[in-house]
């Protein structure tokens, strides 16, 4: 039984006293005993790092007590499992020196073991499980297939992600072959999370706003789709599609426990285009955070009227900045502690 189980709760839909929340990117640069291990070992070796994974998890739970952890890893871990090789570039993010091309590039890609290649990811979880010691749920995380893809095309990141684009709309069997690889090998990847103890699994479909509504049918939402049927007796699936509020009424009947929505839209349309059927989580702007504490806090509570208190888990609409004042994060996370108090 986990004591703190608000999170799980407003998964369920149950009627709370107030609404959980953590953070996306909690475990990260804002933070500055994170920073202290980020100058020690590299970004891979803090992944593959049990020990190291689940110290930097906690860190943001012991400052500012969020009601849910999640565990300290990348999306990016995923293709790199399937053979293709990613790169961490201080100063630049994901760098993969040998970008997929075509259907022969495709056909180099692996459907791995889990185990055998992300066996470090399931020793975190429960290195991380054992640490957390059942105060709060502990999130697992995977990349959506198509914002994975928009990585192995582009091979960095990018303000559109042009050249992913590209590569499905000319080479498309090529482009699903990839998408099915990334598909099959994400379900075996959160099965297996699951298994090994987290409490929920979110999909972070970063680039999904990149697709027009049509063509996020076909190249990004009947993946996550086929990751939710598959996932959805296991565990509570959170699926966050960032400039995807035109998909949300599909994505609200797909058997997700909970949708992510981002800034750019209001709470109030957020809950009209989902039926008001399903918790929601989101959606301060990551860039409000730079507002004074008093602001943030005022912003906070009419972010919660406007979602209502059920339902709802209180969270940013993308990853916090890395630039962040201490004393901002914590306005954030206290003004949901206070709510209705
Ligand atoms: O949320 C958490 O606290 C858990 C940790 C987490 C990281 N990456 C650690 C990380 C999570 C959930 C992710 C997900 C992730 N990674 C996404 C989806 C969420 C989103 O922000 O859209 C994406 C697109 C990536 C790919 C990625 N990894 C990028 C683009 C970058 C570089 C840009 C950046 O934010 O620094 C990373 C590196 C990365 N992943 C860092 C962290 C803390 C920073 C680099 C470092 O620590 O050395």
């Amino acid at each position: 039984m986990i004591k703190n189980d608000l999170y799980l709760r407003a998964l369920k839909g149950e009627t709370v006293d107030r609404p959980p929340v953590w953070m996306m990117r909690q475990a990260g640069r804002y933070l500055p005993e994170f920073m202290k291990l980020k100058d020690k070992y590299d970004f891979f070796t803090r992944c593959q790092t049990p020990e190291l994974a689940s110290e930097i998890t906690v860190q943001p739970i012991r400052r500012y007590g969020m009601d849910a952890a999640i565990l300290f890893s990348d999306i990016l871990v995923v293709p790199q499992a399937m053979n293709i090789e990613v790169e961490m570039k201080p100063g630049l993010g994901p760098w993969l020196p040998n970008p997929i091309r075509n259907m022969k590039d495709v056909e180099q890609v692996i459907v791995p073991d889990i185990d055998e290649t992300l066996g470090y990811v399931m020793d975190a979880v429960k290195l991380t499980k054992e640490m957390l010691n059942d105060e709060i749920p502990l999130i697992g995380f995977a990349g959506s297939p198509w914002t994975i893809l928009c990585y192995c095309i582009q091979g960095q990141g990018s303000k559109n992600f042009d050249m992913a684009k590209e590569f499905c709309f000319t080479q498309p069997v090529a482009a699903h072959t990839l998408l099915q690889k990334i598909t099959d090998t994400t379900i075996a990847y959160l099965k297996r999370k699951v298994e090994c103890g987290v409490n929920a699994v979110q999909i972070f479909d970063s680039w999904g706003g990149m697709l027009s509504p049509v063509d996020y049918q076909e190249f990004s939402w009947k993946y996550i789709q086929q990751i939710i049927d598959a996932l959805k007796d296991d565990a509570p699936v959170i699926a966050f599609g960032k400039g995807c509020w035109f998909a949300l009424e599909e994505m609200s009947t797909s058997g997700a426990s909970a949708l992510g929505v981002d800034w750019t839209i209001t709470p109030e349309k957020a809950r009209l285009y989902t039926n008001n059927s399903i918790t929601l989580q989101g959606n301060f702007d990551p860039t409000r955070l730079f507002s004074p504490p008093a602001v943030i806090k005022t912003k906070v509570t009419e972010m919660i009227d406007a979602f209502g208190k059920d339902k709802y888990i209180v969270n940013l609409g993308h990853g916090i900045l890395p630039n962040i004042p201490l004393d901002n994060a914590k306005a954030f996370i206290d003004a949901v502690k206070e709510y209705g108090q």
